[in-house]
């Protein structure tokens, strides 16, 4: 099959290396230039393990190229994939579509003979609607079928998710794709992956619908937890409880400082908006944007309270500030808003993060960084770990002690037990734990 890709971000290149990597002929297009000759060169832009490799095979293998030059492309592809950015609009939290617009009228110009357009991008229902309409008005000979195809990979597990898929949703209007979008995915289908036919507004509101209810998931959790708190009860043993009732399932039931990420907060926020806009509240997920919210905050007065209510003029360790492991990805990363009520509150902040320093110092300011968690507890009257990265898994506690000013570790990730931690003489505090 010959595929192209338009965008080669997070979602193009991890779906364009991946088809590559099926047998399939892919091309992948960007704007930008720049991302286009580093990629050539065999640069990865974003940090995603596995990805070098695979863009690295598959390139050497003749399968995957880059270009600025969309025309071409498209006009050689059977598949033209639209995976381009869809940020929160800014103001009203409407999902921004002007790149998947622009997208649309570029493929149009350049379509040549029967081609499948297909959005990627995690788009609100109707999209696929306007994007047939677009190529239709810029271009009234082209002969196209536009089909919804969601990608539900993490970052993180990317390759893994692309290649293992739950399921794979396709929405289709026009049977003439089906054909075509079998084939795509053949390998992954001979692999048992079920694919799911439905229609296109399904398939659109099939991911919105499984990003706010795994969201709404986190945050139910995440309120258990505080409840676990004032009531003596273990947040973990109630997650393992409910998560053995195959009705429930035990995945995503890991309370914390709150869910973040380029995706669930953008995604439950325009599903609320769609909600109001079609006059069908969605009023649990409205909660659950709030309860969520209000959680990063609260994370940085949880550390003030360890301290006795006040950090002013203390260091405090941050161990993490990605919004997960595995990842340099810092957005909506619970760490900005836990950094900034301390600093507020008067705390020198001193963080380490495996990957996540280079977009940090973009975000936030005036933080100090450290070499590895043994340098940000140098000094430090309390550690917090914010994201549970590995290496933080199995830190050697009497060497973080030897060189704090005090004993205080908040974990909140519940990567370490209060046993351990109290024995190392550390005053320990964590998430719906209370004993
Ligand atoms: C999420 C979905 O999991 C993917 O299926 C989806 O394809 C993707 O969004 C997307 O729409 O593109 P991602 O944002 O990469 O993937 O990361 P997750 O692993 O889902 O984590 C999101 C946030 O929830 C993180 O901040 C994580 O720490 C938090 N989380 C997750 C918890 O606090 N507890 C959990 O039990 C699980």
């Amino acid at each position: 099959m010959r595929i192209t890709m338009i965008g080669s971000g997070y979602v193009g290149l991890v779906s364009g290396a991946c088809f590559a990597d099926f047998g399939h002929d892919v091309v992948c297009v960007d704007l930008d230039d720049k991302k286009i000759a580093a990629l050539g060169r065999g640069e990865i832009p974003i940090f995603e393990p596995g990805l070098d490799r695979l863009v690295a095979d598959n390139v050497a293998a003749g399968r995957l190229r880059f270009t600025t030059q969309l025309a071409p492309a498209v006009a050689d592809a059977q598949v033209v994939f639209i995976a381009v950015g869809t940020p929160s609009r800014r103001g009203d939290g409407h999902a921004d579509l002007s790149y998947v617009h622009a997208a649309a009228a570029d493929i149009a110009r350049a379509l040549s003979g029967f081609t499948v357009v297909v959005t990627k991008s995690t788009v609100p229902v109707g999209t696929g609607d306007e994007v047939e309409r677009i190529i239709a008005e810029t271009n009234p000979d082209a002969d196209v079928a536009v089909v919804s195809n969601p990608e539900f990979l993490r970052e993180g597990a990317a390759i893994e998710d692309f290649k293992r898929p739950d399921r794979i949703v396709i929405g289709l209007e026009d049977e003439r794709a089906r054909e075509l979008m079998t084939e795509v995915y053949r390998p992954l289908y001979l692999n048992q992956a079920p694919l799911l036919f439905t229609g296109r507004r399904t398939a659109e509101l099939i991911k919105y619908a499984g990003n706010a209810f795994l969201a709404m998931k986190i945050t139910f959790i995440n309120e258990i937890a505080d409840l676990c708190e004032k009531t003596g009860a273990n947040v973990q043993e109630v997650a393992r409880g409910i998560g053995l009732d195959k009705r429930i399932g035990s995945k995503f039931l890991n309370a914390g400082p709150g869910y973040g990420g380029s995706c669930f907060p953008k995604d439950t926020l325009a599903l609320v908006k769609t909600g109001q806009d079609h006059e069908s509240p969605l009023r649990l997920i409205e909660a659950t944007v709030a309860v969520n919210d209000q959680r990063k905050r609260a994370m940085g007065r949880r550390v003030i309270a360890a301290l006795g209510g006040s950090v002013r003029g203390k260091t405090i360790g941050v161990l993490g500030l990605t919004f997960k492991p595995n990842t340099d990805d810092m957005r909506e990363a619970p760490s900005i808003a836990i950094i900034q009520a301390l600093q507020d509150a008067g705390a020198r902040i001193k963080a380490y993060d495996p990957e996540g320093m280079g977009m940090a110092r973009t975000l936030i300011e005036g933080i100090d960084y450290a070499s590895d968690a043994y340098d940000a507890a140098a000094g430090a009257h309390c550690l917090v770990l914010i994201t549970e990265w590995n290496q933080f898994r199995s830190l050697d506690m009497k060497r973080l002690k030897a060189t704090m000013a005090a004993p205080n570790f908040v974990d909140l990730r519940n990567v370490y037990r209060r046993r351990e931690l109290e024995a190392a003489g550390f005053a320990y505090h964590s998430i719906g734990r209370s004993g």
